[in-house]
């Protein structure tokens, strides 16, 4: 099982943005999607503001330092003591006064850039959910669940960090640093040069270790998705590892991930930890390297150059910080920008193709037979086609032809060949065969989950590429082969079928599907709320909700794909007489491995590895004695 993570695992390996610029640019186009492109400038405004503050409020060192320097070669009863002392509070007020700007921007920007990280998450998030509904079904068979949900936890929170503090500390840093630098080079270029090397040497310093570290927390989002991966499955297949007394070794399993996960996890923290401690002794050191530096260049000269060292040597302090700030962003904006190609790969997806143009419209019909489009429900439907003539209604009566269709999941392996069946407006059409022969997969191409490679499907005469797929879906109804009910009431599950549904509409449906007694017994009847995919019901009793599901739809074309198949004999009596209800006057396409439930069906194809081998009614192909009959006499051997 290990071996399953694994490849999960490398499926999310992917940590590293190809095309780092690219990906910025399109992310940094979701703050106009967010609304939030005016925030975003005065965030801009804020920081530029924040910056000049903290800068001015350090510049103003040099006439604090100078003033101070001048007041003390002045005797007490020397009249310029007072206008220098006066001179000097004025200054430090000042200094306070930008301390408090630098306060408030500081504030302003961090709320700014929060809406901003805020909304532009809450765009993407939505594009992303929008964008996965509207994908094909091969795309699900394609990609683990814990691949998916992977976008919204792990890639989403690595591209949310990003935006809430590394975009807002890099600006801060990049426009303090250009203007520290200014401040630098006005008071003294020579200090500059000595402070340039320094900076490189820093640079390459943090180079190394930004180097390392980022690979490390490449690796621990690598092993995070694995770990996570690991969970998920061994959660959803609980029954399984205890019914087969698995628990040890997934313990085993568990422990080698975990064990790489906190090795690598600490190996990552580790260097990101020593960067600032190194930075902050560097800084040390080059801080006592200038104050040398500084002191040879300016001894002997006027006072006012011990200001100009002090001040410059607050600005080293500053130069050091911002330096190691955008450093340990750094790593983090690759990882985010990493996350954010993975989303946009997503995005990028293409969304399943749609290019019917025929809808389904509610319509009435005059006595003469004509049919016109109406608002108010008539519970007759009609599909309009328009055309350059006029417009068009077909009345929807669910006549479903396939002709010589061919399909294949993966392009590679034909799994339906030359498949021609016809099902006319009522009938009731099974589809019997061994396991995978390819009954699921026929519905399947109905309601275009899927398109055929060749051939043509038609319903009610037309070509069902020609109908718009969610008109096309709501015409027909289906119980699938495997049930899913959502984390919502039994009486919203029921609704599922048809949104608008009133409550009588919905018992009325439980009540043709049997499923109204046990309903009747649950804690909170029809308000009990279901959980996990329906854990708190039977498999049968997921089964009538669902049929109740199907039955509240009232569609001309109900798919029953093993609807019945985990409900007891005597159950399925009973709900007989409603099923049968339930099917009159529309087609009905009914897949069944219990035979007695086909057995009344008009027309019975059977499937042997993607053909049909056999058609003809119960009686017909009995006499037949090909594989009805050995499936059919079979069955009543083995009973
Ligand atoms: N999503 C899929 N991707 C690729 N191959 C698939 C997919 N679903 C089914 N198949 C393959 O298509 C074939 C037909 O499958 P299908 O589900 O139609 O069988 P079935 O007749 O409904 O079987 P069962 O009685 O077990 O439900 C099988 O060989 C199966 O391996
Ligand atoms: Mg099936």
């Amino acid at each position: 099982m290990a071996r399953v993570t694994d490849t999960i695992g490398s499926k999310l390996t992917k940590r590293r943005a190809d095309n780092p610029l690219r990906t910025f640019k399109r992310l940094f186009s979701y703050y106009g999607k967010g609304n939030c492109k005016v925030y975003f400038v005065f965030a801009v405004i804020a920081t530029v503001l924040y910056d000049i503050a903290t800068i001015g409020a350090s510049f103003m060192m040099r006439p604090l330092v100078d003033v101070l320097e001048k007041t003390m070669t002045y005797q007490s009863a020397d009249p310029a003591l007072a206008a220098a002392s006066a001179k000097y509070f004025a200054l430090l007020i000042g200094m306070a006064c930008l301390y408090v700007t630098a306060m408030i921007t500081n504030y302003a920007l961090n709320r700014l850039m929060l809406e901003c990280s805020a909304r532009v998450m809450y765009a993407l998030r939505k594009d992303m959910f929008a964008h996965m509904q509207e994908l094909p079904i091969s795309y699900f068979d394609g990609h683990t669940h814990g691949e998916l949900m992977s976008y919204f936890t792990n890639d989403i929170d690595a591209v949310r960090e990003m935006l809430h503090h590394s975009i807002t500390q890099i600006i801060i840093s990049v426009i303090s640093l250009v203007g520290i630098v200014s401040m630098m080079l006005v008071l003294s270029i020579r200090l500059c040069v000595i402070m340039l090397v320094m900076g490189i040497c820093i640079f390459l310093i943090v180079k190394k270790i930004s180097t390392l570290s980022g690979k490390n927390f490449k690796r621990q989002q690598q092993v995070a998705a694995q770990v996570n991966g690991y969970i998920e499955e061994m959660m959803e297949g609980q029954k399984v590892v205890k019914a087969f007394n698995h628990e040890d070794v997934v313990m085993k399993d568990f422990s080698v991930m975990n064990e790489q996960f906190c090795e690598v996890g600490t190996r990552a923290h580790t260097y990101a930890n020593v960067v600032g401690p190194i930075m902050n002794n560097l800084s040390h050191i080059f801080y006592a390297i200038t104050t040398t530096v500084g002191a040879m260049l300016f001894t002997g000269g006027a006072t006012a150059k011990t200001g100009i060292l002090v001040t410059f040597l607050q600005y080293i302090r500053q130069f050091a910080d911002r330096l190691s700030q955008i450093s340990q962003q750094f790593n983090f904006i690759l990882l985010a920008l990493a996350g954010a190609e993975r989303i946009f790969e997503l995005l990028d997806v293409p969304v399943e193709n749609d290019d019917g143009q025929i809808t389904l419209v509610n319509v009435k019909e005059d006595e003469q037979g004509n049919l016109t489009e109406c608002d108010e429900k008539t519970c007759k439907w009609a599909w309009k086609r328009v055309t350059d003539n006029g417009t068009e209604y077909i009345r929807v009566q669910g006549n479903v032809v396939f002709s010589d269709v061919d399909f294949s999941y993966d392009g590679k392996k034909q799994v339906l060949h030359n498949v021609s069946l016809y099902a006319k407006p009522g009938q009731k059409i099974a589809f019997v065969g061994s396991t995978g022969a390819g009954k699921t997969t026929i519905t399947n191409l109905i309601n275009r989950f899927y398109d055929i490679s060749s051939g043509i499907v038609t319903y009610d005469g037309i070509n069902i590429k020609d109908i718009k797929k969610a008109d096309l879906r709501r015409s027909l109804a289906m119980v699938l082969q495997d049930t899913h009910l959502f984390t919502a009431t039994v009486m919203e599950n029921i609704r599922y079928g048809k949104l608008d549904a009133t409550d009588e509409e919905c018992i009325q449906a439980a009540k043709i599907a049997n499923a109204h007694y046990f309903i009747s017994h649950l804690p909170d009847g029809y308000n009990t709320m279901l959980v996990s995919d329906g854990a708190n019901l039977s498999q049968g009793q997921r089964q009538l909700i669902a049929i109740a599901r199907a039955a509240v739809a009232d569609p001309p074309v109900l798919i029953l794909d093993e609807a019945t198949s985990s409900i007891d004999t005597r159950t399925e009596k009973l709900i007989e007489k409603g099923m049968d209800s339930l099917m009159e006057g529309r087609t009905v396409f009914v897949i069944a491995h219990r035979l007695s439930t086909v057995r009344n069906s008009d027309a019975i194809m059977v499937l042997e590895n993607g053909e049909i081998i056999e058609r003809g009614n119960h009686d017909d192909l009995l006499k037949l004695g090909g594989k009805y009959y050995q499936l059919y006499t079979g069955m009543f051997e083995l009973s």
